[in-house]
C-alpha cells in the first residue's frame, strides 16, 4: 500500500513514515503510528500541511490555478455542464448517461416540497434575523423530520437523504427570504429546472406573473457550478468532522452551514460589497489598500487571498465574464461597484504587498455583484453559497461514511495550561 518511506529524524530517534501517492498532487507521509512509536504529535495549527483523508471528488493545484471536479476542469464544466449534472458527477463520480441524467433531475424536482410544520419554524426567528442563521436552524430541524429513516448504514436511506437536501436547499432558503421581507413562501415548481425554480421561488408573488430571466437563470446555473465543491475547505472539514461520530447527517450540514457564514469563507461574499460600500468611490481605493496592508488594523481586502490559491481562483475569471455579461443584459454595465471593483483588483494586482504574498482576488470577489445585480439582498449571498455547496457537503459525508478508514475524528494538541495543582479554598485564595 505504501509506496515509500519518509524517514522523520527527532531528539527521541527516527520513523520510518510510510507514504503514499496520490493521482495528483504532493506524496502525503503517514503519521498515524508516529506517537504509538516515538511519544510525539505533530503540530499543525490551520491543518495547513495535513491531509485528513483519501479523496476522490475534487482536486485544486492552488500554484496553478487547476480546479478539477472528479477530474473535469471546472473550466469545461462551466462552459458545458449544468448545475444538476454537476451535482450528479460529484454524488457518483462519473458524468452521466441521458437516461442517468434525467432520472436524477426527476428525483431532484420531486423532492422539493417541506414539511408544512418547516415552513411555520420561521416564525420563530424575527423579520431581521441574518438568513444564515434561519438556514442553519431549519436545516438542522431536518434531522427532527428524518431521524427515524435515516440509517446513515443503510445505501438506500444516504441516497435519499443526499437528494432530499440538494432538492430542499433552495426551498428552505427562499422561505428565509420571503420571511425577512414580510412576503408570502411561493411554492416550488417541479416543472422548472433548478435555477429558474430557485428564482421564482425568490422573487415571485402571487399577485402577478412573473417571468424568468434565461441570463439570470444562466447565471445562478453557472454560480451554482462554480461553488458545488473545493475539497477540504473548513465548511467540508467540518461536515466530515460532525458526521464522523455517527450524527445524523442533516445535523453535518447545519454545522457545515454554520461553518460556511464566517468571513474569512462564504461569507467574504457578503463582505465583499459591505467593503465595497464602504469605500464608495475610486479616489478611497489607496486609504483601504493602505489599511489592508496595515499589520495593526483588522482590515482585510475581501474577495482578495486564499489559503490554496496562490494565482488567480480559476472561479474568480469565469464569475468576472459572467459580471460583464448579466450587468449587460440588464443595462447596467455602469455600475459604480462594478467599476470600482475592477479598479480596486488593478490597484491591489499591481502592488507590492499582495503581489508579494500571491493575493489574487478568489471566487467571492465579483459573485456578490451578480447576486446584487439580480435583486439578492448582500445577507442572502452567503445562503446562495451554501445551496452550491450543499452537494459538495454531501458528496464528501458519503465518501467518508463508507470510507472503511474512517474514524471518529479527534485531533490533538499541545498543552500549554497549568500542569496539575491543588484546589485551594475559596476562603485562602
Ligand atoms: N488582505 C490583506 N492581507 C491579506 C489578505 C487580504 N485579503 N489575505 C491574506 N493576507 C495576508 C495576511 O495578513 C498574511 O500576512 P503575513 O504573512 O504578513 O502575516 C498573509 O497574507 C497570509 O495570510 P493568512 O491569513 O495567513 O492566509 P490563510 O491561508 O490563513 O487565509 C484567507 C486565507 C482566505 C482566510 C485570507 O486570504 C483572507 O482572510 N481573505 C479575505 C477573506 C476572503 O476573501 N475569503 C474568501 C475565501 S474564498 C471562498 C471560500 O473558500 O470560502
Amino acid at each position: 500500500m505504501s509506496d515509500k518511506n519518509y524517514t522523520l529524524t527527532g531528539e527521541s530517534g527516527s520513523a520510518d513514515l510510510p507514504s503514499y501517492s496520490g493521482t495528483l498532487g504532493p506524496d502525503v507521509a503517514d503519521v498515524r503510528k508516529l506517537y504509538a512509536q516515538q511519544n510525539i504529535f505533530t503540530f499543525d495549527p490551520g491543518f495547513a500541511s495535513t491531509a485528513s483523508c483519501r479523496s476522490e471528488i475534487t482536486f485544486i493545484d492552488g500554484d496553478e490555478g487547476v480546479l478539477l471536479y472528479r477530474g473535469y476542469p471546472v473550466e469545461q464544466l462551466a462552459k458545458n455542464s449544468s448545475f444538476i449534472e454537476v451535482c450528479y458527477l460529484l454524488l457518483y463520480g462519473e458524468l452521466p448517461t441521458k437516461a442517468e441524467l434525467d432520472k436524477f433531475d426527476n428525483n431532484i424536482r420531486t423532492h422539493t416540497m417541506i414539511n408544512e410544520t418547516m415552513l411555520r419554524l420561521f416564525n420563530g426567528f424575527h423579520h431581521d434575523a441574518h438568513p444564515m442563521a434561519m438556514v442553519s436552524g431549519v436545516v438542522g430541524s431536518m434531522s427532527a423530520f428524518y431521524h427515524e429513516t435515516m440509517d446513515i448504514h443503510n445505501a438506500r436511506h444516504r441516497e435519499i437523504f443526499s437528494h432530499r437536501i440538494i432538492a430542499k436547499l433552495p426551498t428552505i432558503a427562499a422561505a428565509a427570504y420571503k420571511h425577512s421581507l414580510g412576503q408570502p413562501f411561493v411554492y416550488p415548481r417541479n416543472d422548472l429546472d433548478y435555477s429558474s425554480n430557485l428564482l421564482q421561488m425568490f422573487f415571485s408573488v402571487p399577485a402577478e406573473e412573473y417571468e424568468i430571466d434565461s441570463v439570470a437563470a444562466e447565471a445562478i446555473d453557472l454560480l451554482l457550478i462554480l461553488h458545488a465543491d473545493h475539497e477540504q475547505n473548513c465548511s467540508t472539514s467540518t461536515v466530515r468532522l460532525a458526521g464522523s461520530s455517527g450524527t445524523n447527517p442533516y445535523s453535518a450540514i447545519a454545522a457545515g452551514i454554520a461553518a460556511l457564514w464566517g468571513p474569512a469563507h462564504g461569507g467574504a461574499n457578503e463582505a465583499v460589497l459591505r467593503m465595497l460600500e464602504q469605500i464608495g468611490s475610486a479616489k478611497n481605493i489607496d486609504e483601504y489598500v493602505a489599511k489592508a496592508k496595515d499589520k495593526d488594523d483588522p482590515f482585510r481586502l475581501m474577495g482578495f487571498g486564499h489559503r490554496v490559491y496562490k494565482n488567480f481562483d480559476p472561479r474568480a475569471t469565469i464569475i468576472r465574464d459572467m459580471c460583464h455579461k448579466v450587468l449587460a443584459k440588464l443595462g447596467r454595465d455602469d455600475d459604480p461597484l462594478f467599476e470600482l471593483a475592477l479598479e480596486l483588483e488593478q490597484v491591489a494586482l499591481k502592488d507590492e504587498y499582495f503581489v508579494e504574498k500571491k493575493l489574487y482576488p478568489n471566487v467571492d470577489f465579483y459573485s456578490g455583484i451578480i447576486y446584487r445585480a439580480l435583486g439578492f439582498q448582500p445577507s442572502m449571498f452567503t445562503v446562495m453559497f451554501a445551496i452550491a455547496r450543499t452537494v459538495g457537503w454531501v458528496s464528501h459525508w458519503q465518501e467518508m461514511i463508507t470510507d472503511p478508514e474512517h474514524r471518529i475524528g479527534r485531533p490533538r494538541q499541545l498543552y500549554v495550561g497549568p500542569a496539575a495543582r491543588d484546589y485551594i479554598d475559596v476562603a485562602k485564595r
